[in-house]
């Protein structure tokens, strides 16, 4: 019977403890990421002028604001490792408490109590997800590849890009063309690094994303073509513009040739004429430029003349 009794009694105990855990546990659960704010809001739309509300964090209670509206006390306290600095803000009128550009570091349980005509508390559970880091667009920039396709416009010209995130787990990883989605990648796995590729034409005018996300946040990247891209706008430049260029050259080249073979050949003609009139005119001339000439054509018919009874 007395044992009966000391089971009874312990079982009550227990019960009560247990209520007292769970009312103690009906945690407000916040999930914040990094660099953000958090509001750990008390319930209270007024603060009684006879109560007093103590915050409290972390596994050994550390006390970090305290509140007495009577005596106007409004104090934030840092803990021991300073992980706070700067980071808390109370409200005056709620006693709420904000954790501002938060890290993994204050992640945890946060306690308020409050000391009145009765005896109330409220725990939160924070935690902190890392910020995903914003993806990186790279451009193999030796890669443009030109299209077999369309024989000799270089208006093809394609840049290979690449997205990637380093050690990531549990997201994904996609390419849009304004907001339609043109491909992506997911990975449940813990820290491995992830690319996707995407080919564009470099003259493409349309705007694309690499964008990552997980269930709590994403990170966007902007692609410039022009600037990744420059390579192949130069290579597709280059072709562009030296087939014309050479082929003008060519032709200016030759133009430039042939306007002075005319000028030489008029020049030339122009002078033989005169030469012609004065050995006509005048047999015995001293102008060098005439007289190899004719005397040229005098040696060869002399030849001829020579030549043809010996042959015969
Ligand atoms: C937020 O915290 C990080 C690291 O603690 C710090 O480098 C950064 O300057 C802080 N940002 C602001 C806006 O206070
Ligand atoms: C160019 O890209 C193709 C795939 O798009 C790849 O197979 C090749 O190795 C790349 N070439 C260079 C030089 O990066
Ligand atoms: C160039 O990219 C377009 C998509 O932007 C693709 O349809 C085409 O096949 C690509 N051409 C070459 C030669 O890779
Ligand atoms: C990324 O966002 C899309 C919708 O925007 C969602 O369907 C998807 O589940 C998210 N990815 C992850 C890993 O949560
Ligand atoms: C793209 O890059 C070029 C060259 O670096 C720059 O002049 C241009 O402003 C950039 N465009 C955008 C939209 O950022």
């Amino acid at each position: 019977m007395e044992l009966l009794k000391k089971m009874f009694h312990m079982f009550v105990l227990f019960c009560l403890c247990w209520w007292r855990l769970i009312g103690a546990f009906a945690v407000d659960m916040k999930s914040v990421v990094e660099g953000e704010s958090v509001l750990l809001h008390s319930d209270v739309t007024e603060i009684r002028e006879d109560d007093d509300m103590l915050w409290t964090f972390g596994k050994e209670d550390s006390l970090i604001a305290k509140i007495n509206r009577e005596e106007q006390i409004f104090s934030i306290f840092d803990v021991p490792d300073g992980r706070f600095s700067d980071r808390l803000k109370l409200d005056d009128t709620t006693g709420s408490l904000t954790i501002t550009n938060i890290t993994t570091q204050h992640a945890g349980l946060y306690q308020l109590d409050v000391f009145g005509a009765e005896h109330s508390s409220k725990v939160f559970s924070v935690s902190v997800n890392a910020r995903l880091s914003v993806p990186v667009i790279s451009s193999n920039s030796l890669n443009c590849s030109s299209s077999s396709s369309s024989s000799s416009s270089s208006s093809q010209q394609n840049c290979s890009l690449l997205c990637s995130v380093l050690n990531v787990g549990h997201v994904t990883l996609s390419w849009y063309k304004g907001n339609s989605l043109l491909s992506s990648i997911s990975v449940s796995d813990l820290s491995i690094s992830l690319s996707l590729p995407l080919e564009v034409e470099y003259q493409d005018k349309n705007s694309y994303s690499c964008v990552i996300n997980n269930s709590f946040s994403k990170q966007t990247r902007h692609l410039n073509i022009s600037q990744l891209c420059w390579t192949c706008y130069v290579s597709a430049d280059v072709l562009d513009q030296s087939l014309p260029s050479l082929n003008m050259m060519l032709i200016s080249a030759a133009a430039a040739a042939g306007s002075l073979l005319i000028v030489a050949a008029a020049v030339t003609y122009l002078i033989c004429m005169k030469c012609k009139k004065t050995v006509q005119e005048e047999d015995r001339t001293d102008s060098a430029l005439c007289k190899p000439k004719s005397q040229k054509v005098k040696s060869r018919k002399n030849a001829v003349y020579e030549n043809v009874p010996k042959k015969r």
